[in-house]
Parts: C-alpha cells; sequence; structure tokens
C-alpha cells in the first residue's frame, strides 16, 4: 500500500499547507488563518498543480466568511464575493482556481434563508466535498487509463502532476499508482522541469516514496531518450483544457509534445473534468503567468547569470489539440474531434 504524502489538511478547523518550496528536504506544514495567507500561499508556490490551487482556494472562501458577522445575507454576499475576486487573482492560468471559487459563490448563493452559523458550516462542507471529489475523480482517471497501458510500460512524465498536485492520487500519476497496486512493472521517467524544478524535487521524490520505478532527467535529454527508443508514452497533467483541446500545462510540454509526434509516441493528457474549460475557445484566450526572472536567474538564492539579464519566464505552454493522442478524464477517455468530444462528455 502506497502511504500517500497529504499536500493539505483540514483539521481542528483549521486548514495546513505541506510547504513545497521546502521538499524535499523538509516536511513543514503551515496553518493559514487568514484568506490573506491563502492567497500568498497559492501565488508564491507553498502549493501548486491546478486540482491543489482549486481545493484550497474552496477553503479560503470558507475562511474568508469564517468569522463574518454580516446580518443580512446581502451583506453575506457582497463579502463573498469580494473574497471571491480576491482569489481569483493569485495565479491566472489554472481554471480549477476559477472552477473552485464560483462553485463556492454559488454554494453561498443558495444559502439565503439559512442562519449564518448554517451558512458558514454548510461552505465549510462545500469545501470538504471538492477536496473528496477531487481524490474519487483521480482514481478513476488512473482506472481509464489501464487499457491504453502494459505491464513493463515506460512513461515520460513533465512537472508535477502527481499526488502533491491534487487531494491523491495526481492525475498523470494516477495510472502509476494504479499500476503499482495491479503489480505491473513499470518505469517512469521524470523531466527535472526548470525553473521551479517540479520534477526533480516533487514527481521524482513521491514517486519514489511510492516505490515506483523513477529516474530522474533533465528537460533537455527527453528528445534523446526518445530517439533511444526508452519511452513508450507521455503523460502530463492541464492547467487548463480550452473548447478545442487546447491545453495549457507547465512550460515545457509543449516541446515534449512535437518530440512525441515526430517518434511517433502517443502523447495522453490526464484531465478531470474542472480543468476543461469550454468558456475558453481556443489555447490563444488562456492566460500565460509569467513569474519572477529570479526563478530563472538564481538557484536556492544564488545568483547564477550575469546581474541585470533580460529575463522571459513564462510559467506554462500551450499544446496544439493535433499534437494530443488522447485526453484520459474520470469520465472516460476523449478522441479527437476534440471540438465535438469534449462537448459531449461535459453534458455526460
Ligand atoms: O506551476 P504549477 O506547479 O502549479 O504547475 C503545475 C502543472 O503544470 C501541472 O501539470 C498541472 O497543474 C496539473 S496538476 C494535476
Amino acid at each position: 500500500m502506497v502511504e500517500f504524502i497529504q499536500p493539505i489538511l483540514w483539521k481542528d478547523d483549521s486548514l495546513y499547507i505541506l510547504n513545497q518550496l521546502k521538499l524535499p528536504e523538509t516536511t513543514e506544514y503551515n496553518s493559514k488563518k487568514t484568506i490573506q495567507e491563502v492567497f500568498h500561499a497559492i501565488k508564491d508556490m507553498e502549493l501548486r498543480g491546478a486540482p491543489l490551487i482549486g481545493i484550497t482556494a474552496a477553503y479560503g472562501m470558507y475562511i474568508g466568511i469564517k468569522d463574518a458577522s454580516a446580518n443580512n445575507h446581502r451583506s453575506f454576499m457582497e463579502l463573498v464575493r469580494e473574497n471571491a475576486e480576491y482569489l481569483r487573482q493569485s495565479r491566472p492560468t489554472a481554471v480549477n482556481l476559477f472552477w473552485a471559487i464560483d462553485r463556492m459563490v454559488k454554494r453561498a448563493a443558495e444559502l439565503e434563508d439559512k442562519s449564518l452559523d448554517e451558512k458558514k458550516y454548510l461552505l465549510l462542507e462545500e469545501a470538504i466535498e471538492i477536496q473528496k471529489e477531487d481524490e474519487s475523480i483521480n482514481r478513476s482517471i488512473g482506472e481509464n487509463f489501464m487499457p491504453l497501458l502494459r505491464d513493463g510500460i515506460r512513461i515520460l512524465t513533465h512537472c508535477n502532476a502527481g499526488s502533491l498536485a491534487t487531494a491523491k492520487y495526481g492525475t498523470a500519476t494516477a495510472p502509476m499508482y494504479i499500476a503499482k497496486e495491479k503489480g505491473w512493472a513499470m518505469k517512469v521517467f521524470a523531466d527535472e522541469t526548470r525553473p521551479y524544478l517540479q520534477g526533480a524535487r516533487l514527481t521524482s521524490y513521491e514517486l519514489h516514496q511510492a516505490e515506483i520505478d523513477v529516474t530522474l532527467i533533465c528537460d533537455n535529454m527527453a528528445g534523446f531518450l526518445m530517439s533511444q527508443g526508452k519511452v513508450d508514452v507521455v503523460i502530463v497533467g492541464a492547467d487548463r483544457v480550452a473548447a478545442n483541446g487546447d491545453t495549457a500545462n507547465k512550460i515545457g510540454t509543449m516541446s515534449l509534445a512535437v518530440l512525441a509526434n515526430h517518434f511517433k509516441i502517443p502523447f495522453y493528457v490526464a484531465v478531470p473534468t474542472p480543468s476543461i474549460d469550454l468558456a475558453t475557445p481556443t489555447g490563444k484566450e488562456i492566460p500565460i503567468e509569467e513569474r519572477s526572472p529570479l526563478e530563472v536567474t538564481s538557484w536556492y538564492g544564488k545568483q547564477i547569470a550575469p546581474e541585470g539579464i533580460n529575463v522571459y519566464n513564462p510559467a506554462f505552454d500551450i499544446t496544439p489539440h493535433a499534437l494530443i493522442t488522447a485526453f484520459v478524464t474520470e469520465k472516460g477517455i476523449v478522441l479527437p474531434d476534440y471540438q465535438i468530444n469534449l462537448q459531449k462528455l461535459l453534458v455526460k
């Protein structure tokens, strides 16, 4: 049995966040008592990964009204909407943030006839429910992958779409955990994922802890590995899938898709339906977060590039839908034509 590391905990009416900035050296949970602390934990990437950002924002929405004293529904909703607007500014790309916040606002709006205490209780319940649902969604994603994989498979993954990015199991890693349960042999290559090093610090850490055979490579080694015939499939996660299937994921994902296409290797995107955004028509409309140049020019606080050098640091890229072999969701496998089939999936 795999002992999963829990990236967030709700206990004793408090939110505890595992500080992923300190992994793998230090396992440190910090409690977040205010909505501002939750905002900064998301923005500064103390936690990260699309589903986990959504779950944390849902708890943030509860924390934001926990001590409210609003005496009528209108002023309660004003506070809820103000909090929602604030949390929406934390990170722009992963649609799960907006999905979870909208869900909490909608739930709050339904509670007009409840007392203030009941409203608070029911909003906490909704956040807990979002977290629970994510766990079962990811398990289903893993199970739905099985017909696409086999005993002995060699998988390349990018970033951390792992248990540390979700309530449990991860999305891209869910099939790895399910395959392990089945007793399958498997080899995973994890891209280190510059500049934040989600692959080196997080994916290789969580898979190694789970006793899954994982080999860490630098991002620029993937093409050579594929040319040597060492990769059977690529599996990545997603921060937002547009209506036509264009997919935002960690910077470097698109290069992998181009390589996989060249070497005729299946390129799969593991995606929970809350990451599918039919309101965004194509990848061009997905906002791409740019992060601090310091992430590129320094290494653990040590400057490695010339002082004052120009830096471009987009945190995500867009993989064109034509390079994606299939999406694997909790509701099943989605094949092209994505424009039609993603829509069909969401009304299922
Ligand atoms: O910047 P991050 O670490 O939040 O980016 C994470 C990713 O790109 C993941 O692949 C994606 O969110 C899916 S997590 C299941």
